[in-house]
């Protein structure tokens, strides 16, 4: 039975990595005989200029169809003055939470050829390979009530709640263990249970999965130790499970740490492991148009998305090879760009990529 397969290409540099992407799942389709479709869609912003809403309702339809969804990114200074509900962000969140794609995988791996691209020495990232779970369709991100009051002396308040039931700790908890399980039998749960009363559930329920887990050591760090921790000696880490908040923040210093937030793919899965794949970087309206963005995280993540809800491995182990294979050939974009290597655009990028594939 055929697969299909959604992209969403988004805002500013989104259009241009997504098309990359798209050659080469184009390329992959044809060589493993997958018989993927493709169709796309308008999000965020694009949709926004189109027709008023950041997820127009055929954009979601397709989306509740798909097998997969491929997507940029959304946002930028366009839209920045929009009201809240409007706002270009919304049609991203919208897909998360209709899909009820808790589960968020954000992997940071350095690849060797870009130990030198690192802001930090060579011997505390060489060989970095951590696994980022973060909680996405709950926490303060969702959380009622929400919003700017007016208190009874006339100043305005700003408010969200920040909440987690237990199931969805539980439902977070195991996909990380799991995680875990395939990997160094690692975890390590953050929270800010010194504080704030949710997290303090969230920890009592990690807690009592690990019983379930006896294979899988867990500990458990608060969340501005870990910020910390993670700079200080990354390769401690080996799954690290967390709320949506802490999970956006400390994913992109984890990004970093393996010198470009413009190599890291995510995936975002439900329970039926359909998926929605996107770079973990931005819409980065700087430098849009320019064709100097690198594609490589969107790359990677179309082949997370063959792993993960395509079940196509080989084509994925393919892709990844071809990316490792055009960083030995020292081809860089400009963000992972130094001495010695051969500058290249996005499109160059792509090709090259399409080359060793
Ligand atoms: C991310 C992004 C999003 C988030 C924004 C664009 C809403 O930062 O995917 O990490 O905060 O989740
Ligand atoms: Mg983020």
């Amino acid at each position: 039975m055929s697969k299909s397969v959604l992209l969403l290409p988004g805002d500013g540099i989104g259009p241009e990595i997504v098309a990359e992407a798209e050659k080469v799942l184009h390329k992959v389709n044809e060589k493993f005989g997958l018989g993927l479709k493709f169709d796309s869609a308008l999000v965020g912003g694009a949709a926004i200029d189109d027709s008023g809403v950041p997820l127009p309702e055929e954009t979601l339809s397709k989306a509740r169809d798909a097998d997969a969804i491929l997507l940029g990114a959304v946002g930028g200074p366009k839209w920045d003055a929009l009201e809240m509900a409007l706002r270009p962000e919304k049609g991203l969140l919208g897909l998360r939470s209709n899909l009820a794609l808790f589960a968020n995988l954000r992997p940071a791996i350095l690849y060797p050829q870009l130990a030198s691209a690192s802001s930090l020495k060579p011997e505390v990232v060489s060989g970095l390979d951590i696994m980022i779970v973060r909680e996405l369709t709950g926490g303060i991100y969702f959380g009622q009530p929400r919003g700017v009051r007016e208190l009874e002396n006339g100043e305005r308040q700003g408010y969200n709640t920040y909440v987690y039931t237990e199931s969805e700790i539980r439902r977070i908890g195991r996909v990380a263990f799991e995680a875990a399980q395939q990997r160094n039998k690692k975890l390590c749960s953050v929270d800010k249970a010194n504080v704030l009363e949710v997290t303090v559930l969230w920890r009592e329920i990690m807690e009592d999965l690990a019983k379930e887990y006896p294979d899988v050591e867990l500990s458990h760090m608060y969340v501005d130790n870990a910020a910390m921790q993670l700079v200080r000696a990354p390769k401690q880490f080996d799954v690290i499970v967390t709320g949506n908040m802490f999970g956006d923040i400390l994913s992109d210093e984890a990004a970093m740490l393996t010198g470009s937030i413009g190599m890291l793919p995510s995936a975002s899965l439900n329970a039926d492991k359909q998926g929605m794949y996107e770079p973990c970087h931005g819409s980065a309206p700087d430098i849009a148009g320019q064709g100097i963005a690198n594609p490589l995280a969107t790359i990677l993540s179309a082949a997370m998305m063959l792993r993960y809800s395509l079940q196509a491995e080989e084509a994925a182990q393919a892709i990844e090879a071809a990316v490792s294979k055009v960083l030995d050939q020292g081809l860089r974009t400009a963000d992972i760009m130094s001495e010695g290597h051969t500058r290249v655009s996005t499109l160059e990028m792509g090709e090259a990529v399409l080359a060793a594939l």
